[in-house]
């Protein structure tokens, strides 16, 4: 580039006050970001929302240590600056520290993917954050395997239609939980095998009927703790990517030995860089051919002008869509 980036100025949103609600979400100019060595620049088309910016808009999920402190945690766009195996023009889909919010974006070279065959950048731009933390938490913590059967709750969030896709195409059967009948039917219509509206039926009743499960996705913590651990086959593993319902429970240690469960979980964003590279690589090589054969496919709810984040983040809170909601810039 003939002009230092850092010279220039983007358009991005920053939250008004350091935190507070959605509307604190403003429309700002700030420098380009600059790569620094081994970090590309993306022209950002699209960048996803995900649950974590709304905990960090409102204070509770501080960047970790050298990320941006603007929003974003996912982008899909045109390499502007290359590094590592990028040349400029690549379209790529990025998993981000931060400031996916924003005209330009930098990251690890090795944290970008291609944009799978047959997907354009928006729907590229939902796919970074929850299918690199399905795969670390449904395949690697909880080892599932195909035959077996997975229990997803939150099924019609973002990570819910990964998770319910992502267990079909590896072969497993999902059973899903959803807050209402309208969303339990969203969750069949996704793929899960089974659909559970969790506040007309007790899901461990429903799971048991199904002959257990092997392996539990949960975002959901403390309400649904005991009923996990009552659908679980022994052997089963339970992994926390969240705990939306409350963080504490009591346990009781017979009835994990007797079942001979694992209780486990695990956040990506803290993740080292070397660790996230590794992720990138294992989920291109296992996950982008699901994705390019139409087994896992994006369900992008709606998308909102960057410039309108704060109506994308109302949208969210809400909890009336279905899988990701984008933003264009
Ligand atoms: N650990 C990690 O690395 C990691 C990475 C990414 C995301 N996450 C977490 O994964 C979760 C989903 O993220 P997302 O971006 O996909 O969010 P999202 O689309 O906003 O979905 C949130 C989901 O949680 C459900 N939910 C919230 N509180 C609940 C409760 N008390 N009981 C039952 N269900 C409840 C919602 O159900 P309703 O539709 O019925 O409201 C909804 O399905 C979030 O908690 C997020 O923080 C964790």
């Amino acid at each position: 580039m003939n002009q230092s980036s850092q010279d220039q100025t983007m358009a991005a949103v920053a939250v008004e006050g350091g935190k507070g609600p959605a509307e604190a979400l403003k429309p700002v100019q700030i420098p380009r970001p600059t790569p620094g060595e081994g970090q590309i620049l993306i022209r950002v088309r699209a960048a996803g929302v995900n649950r974590p910016d709304i905990a960090q808009r409102q204070g509770f999920y501080p960047p970790p240590p050298g990320a941006p402190d603007t929003l974003g945690l996912e982008v899909a766009g045109e390499v502007i600056e290359p590094a590592g195996r990028w040349k400029a023009g690549d379209l790529v889909c990025a998993l981000l520290g931060g400031g996916g919010y924003a005209e330009y974006a930098v990251c690890d070279a090795r944290h970008a993917l291609p944009l799978p065959r047959g997907l354009d950048a928006v729907q590229a731009a939902g796919l970074p954050e929850t299918v690199f933390t399905v795969f670390a938490n449904v395949f690697e913590h909880g080892g599932l395997k195909a035959g077996e059967t997975l229990l997803v709750h939150g099924a019609t969030s973002g990570i819910g239609v990964t998770a319910i896709q992502m267990g079909k195409a590896a072969g497993a059967r999902v059973i899903a939980t959803a807050r209402g009948a309208a969303k339990a039917e969203q969750a069949r219509q996704v793929g899960a095998d089974v659909a559970v509206d969790s506040t007309a039926e007790d899901f461990a009743d429903a799971a048991l009927r199904e002959g257990g499960v092997d392996v539990v996705l949960d975002m959901v913590g403390a309400p649904y703790f005991d009923q996990n651990l009552k659908a679980l086959k022994t052997g089963g593993r339970i992994v926390y990517i969240a705990a939306q319902g409350g963080g504490t429970v009591e346990l009781s240690i017979g009835r994990l030995m007797q079942k001979r469960a694992a209780i486990t979980g695990s956040t990506l964003r803290p993740r080292s860089a070397d660790e996230k590279a590794r992720l990138a690589a294992e989920v291109e090589r296992r996950v982008w051919p699901w994705i390019e054969a139409g087994q896992v496919r994006p369900y992008i709810d709606r998308t909102f002008p960057l410039a309108e984040a704060a109506a994308a983040h109302a949208h969210l809170e809400s909890g009336a869509h279905l899988g990701k909601v984008v933003l264009l810039t």
